[in-house]
């Protein structure tokens, strides 16, 4: 595989399984150096050690601003630069509207949105000193179209789509390119655990491709972001959904 980014330093936040572990894999195969983070550092640590960079993981709630000031120093001293961060981590448990508390509605908004913030306003303070780097966001079509029993998950992920754009246009003078991406549903574990067998069926009938996403879909778009060749693309949210919402 052609190591387009050799010597990069690449944070993806929720990397210890999942879409976040396979965009680890692949962005190392491509030469990136990357930081693992998950809350549990067994898991974190184990994907760490099987990849074939010089990588590590860090425990990090993202949803701690504490944990985030830790992670961003510890990158520092270990490799003094960020060239990418993907904001990955995420929740998405399935309620109705009814029966959502208030307890659960902040309890997504947390992670999904405020954790957001709170890893890209660490991370930019570097990247606005080095005038260079790349964030992006790993939103969602929930946060287009709305997903059924995803109200909290849906408003975080739309307001993630929102900061893209807003912060797009802030960042772009200073050589920071930020931009989205919004997968339809791939299957990793905790998609099909979540999500009951009638609306994967339903999502596969209402999707042009015919089939759900794999996390190997994402390897192109998220390794495009990456790369310079995505310099001029800014605020963008790109669906990586086989034509689910097509906008
Ligand atoms: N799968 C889909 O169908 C789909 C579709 C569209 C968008 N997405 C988005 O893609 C992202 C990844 O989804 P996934 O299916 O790969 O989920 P997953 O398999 O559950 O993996 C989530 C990852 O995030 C970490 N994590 C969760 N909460 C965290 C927190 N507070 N702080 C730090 N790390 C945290 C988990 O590790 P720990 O538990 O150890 O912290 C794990 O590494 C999410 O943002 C999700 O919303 C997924």
């Amino acid at each position: 595989m052609e190591k387009i980014h050799e010597n990069k330093v690449i944070i993806i936040t929720g990397s210890s399984r999942g879409i976040g572990f396979s965009i680890a894999k692949h962005l190392s195969e491509e030469g990136a150096k990357i930081v693992i983070i998950g809350r549990n550092i067994e898991t974190a640590q184990a994907a760490a050690d099987s990849l074939t960079t010089d990588s590590i993981a860090v425990q990090c709630d993202i949803s701690s601003e504490d944990d985030i000031k830790n992670m961003v120093s510890i990158v520092l001293e270990k490799y003094g630069k960020i060239d990418v961060l993907i904001n990955n981590a995420g929740v998405f448990p399935v309620k109705t509207f009814s029966a959502m508390t208030y307890d659960d509605w902040k309890s997504v908004i947390d992670i999904d949105l405020n954790g957001t913030f709170l890893a890209t306003h660490e991370v930019y303070k570097v990247m606005e000193k080095q005038k260079a780097g790349k964030i992006i966001n790993v939103a969602s079509i929930a946060g287009r179209v709305g997903g059924l029993g995803f109200t909290h998950y849906s408003a975080a992920k739309g307001g993630v789509i929102a900061f893209t754009k807003a912060l797009a246009r802030e960042a772009a003078r200073l050589n920071i390119q930020v931009n989205a991406i919004a997968p339809g549903v791939i299957e990793t574990d905790m998609a099909k655990s979540n999500f009951p067998k009638y609306a994967l069926t339903e999502h596969i009938k209402n999707t042009p491709a015919g089939r759900l996403g794999h996390e190997k879909d994402l390897f192109g778009v998220i390794s495009f972001l990456s790369s310079s060749g995505s310099d001029f693309i800014i605020g963008q949210t790109i669906a990586v959904d086989g034509g689910y919402t097509m906008i």
